[in-house]
């Protein structure tokens, strides 16, 4: 054994302790850690087989009870796959995983390992989400090679441990929750889950604005990551890694006073009450593959020195889109503060609403309102030129759907029931406005 560094925030490896992290310049993240020195001087044999012979027949996928859940997981749960489940404290991890248990407690063996919450209080919540199952088992264990061993002898159809930053392992120095203990914990579970074919659940606590702390280590340790967000009053729970599917998927969920409650359709649920003021436009965004409208709010103060300020929006791409239309249609937006809002508390990370933005700003600026009926679409290129966007085809459904009359979009190839108008230049905006 020897002594390494790790820093919690950017994983990044080192053989001595720093104040602060040489790679990521966070502060007090470097925690320390035991690394098993490895040899490789003997020879052992493995065993290796054809890959004809390899039998997946056994990898049959298991439901979560939820379909848009489901489809996150990328088609189910794999059997023998690590899951981590990653999110703030209280945003609604052990409630859905409660309620998952439920629903797969039906199908066999379910065991909930409770390391933070007592069985009463477990107990107290499955009453609330009116569980009555004889499949579902509770255990308030926190011993990692305990729950290892049970595990492997009691053969389950799924196991959750909720979460890696309680339990531990006697045989590990560091204290619960630390670097050492978390890498052994993931490591001794992905052993148990693969040599058994048996699919384990991990939460995960993230700091609430949205770092993986000690479980970022963990990431590239398990299969599958599913983050779980909170937008408003809303949970998004999305794959931010996936061996068995694709990452692009999002499922929707509201807390309610007996569980979480998954929306089937969700692409309207951020979309206010109408009103006749400028700076507000709409926009369908992409969050994974479901399509979202959203509001976006611009404030161009009559004052100020040229700051800018956004929330769900990416500051930066905010100030080069100000600058665009400064250029292109010679507004002085600079010598305003700008100010920018997505409603609903919806984080947006992708550029199809660039077009909406600039709407928005211009429309604040004028002070003239825009037609609420009208979703604005595009990205938008520095020479002010209007390009097409990613899963155009689903937001052009989804504004049918939602009641849109007409639609403003790049120059492309596309038919709906709703009016089309096709904006090349950042110009052409300015007879909507
Ligand atoms: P919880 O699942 O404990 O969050 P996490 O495991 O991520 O820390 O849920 C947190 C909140 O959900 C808690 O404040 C209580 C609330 N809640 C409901 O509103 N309704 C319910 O049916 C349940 C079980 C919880
Ligand atoms: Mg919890």
């Amino acid at each position: 054994m020897r002594k390494r560094f790790a820093c919690s925030k950017c994983s990044h490896i080192f053989p001595q302790w720093y104040g602060r992290c040489p790679s990521c310049d966070e502060y007090g993240s470097i925690k320390e850690y035991q690394d098993t020195e490895k040899s490789n001087k003997s020879y052992v044999s493995i065993i290796k087989r054809p890959i004809d012979d390899i039998n997946i027949d056994n990898q049959k996928r298991i439901g979560t009870g939820a379909k848009p859940i489901d489809i996150v997981f990328g088609g189910g749960i794999v059997p023998g796959s690590l899951i981590l489940i990653a999110g703030a404290p209280g945003v609604g991890k052990s409630t859905m995983l409660l309620q998952m248990a439920k629903s797969i407690a039906k199908l066999g063996k379910v065991i909930y390992f409770s390391a933070e919450e007592s069985l009463g209080q477990i107990k107290l919540r499955a009453n609330r989400l009116k569980i009555v199952e004889k499949n579902l088992f509770i255990s308030d264990s926190r011993d990692t090679d305990a729950i290892a061993s049970n595990i492997a002898n009691d053969k389950p159809t799924i196991v959750i441990i909720d979460s890696i930053q309680t339990v531990s392992s006697r045989n590990i120095a560091g204290i619960t929750g630390s670097v050492n203990q978390l890498r052994y914990s993931t490591d001794k579970f992905l052993e148990v889950a693969k040599g058994n074919n048996i699919p384990i659940v991990i939460v995960g606590h993230i700091t609430k604005g949205g770092l993986i702390a000690g479980p970022k280590l963990l990431e590239h340790m398990v299969d599958t990551v599913l983050l779980v967000e909170e937008a408003g009053e809303y949970k998004l729970l999305r794959a931010i890694k996936n061996r068995f599917g694709a990452i692009d998927q999002t499922a929707i969920m509201q807390m309610t006073g007996n569980g979480l409650a998954v929306l089937e359709n969700p692409e309207g649920i951020f979309l206010g009450d109408k009103i006749n003021a400028s700076g507000i436009v709409r926009s369908i965004t992409i969050k994974g593959s479901q399509p979202l409208a959203v509001e976006i709010e611009s404030l161009v103060s009559p004052y100020g020195i040229g700051k800018s300020r956004a929330i769900g929006f990416d500051v930066n791409r905010a100030i080069m889109l100000s600058a665009i239309i400064e250029k292109q249609l010679n507004l002085k937006i600079s010598e305003h503060d700008t100010y920018l809002n997505v409603t609903g508390g919806v984080n947006i990370d992708e550029i199809g609403v660039d077009l909406a933005v600039c709407a928005a700003v211009i429309s604040s600026m004028k002070n003239k309102p825009l037609n609420l009926n009208y979703a604005f679409i595009g990205e938008v290129g520095l020479a002010g030129e209007i390009r097409p966007v990613q899963s155009i085809e689903r937001r052009v459904i989804a504004a049918s759907r939602l009641g849109f009359t007409d639609l403003l979009v790049p120059n492309i190839n596309i038919t709906s029931d709703i009016a089309i108008h096709k904006i090349r230049f950042l110009n052409d905006l300015i007879s909507y406005i």
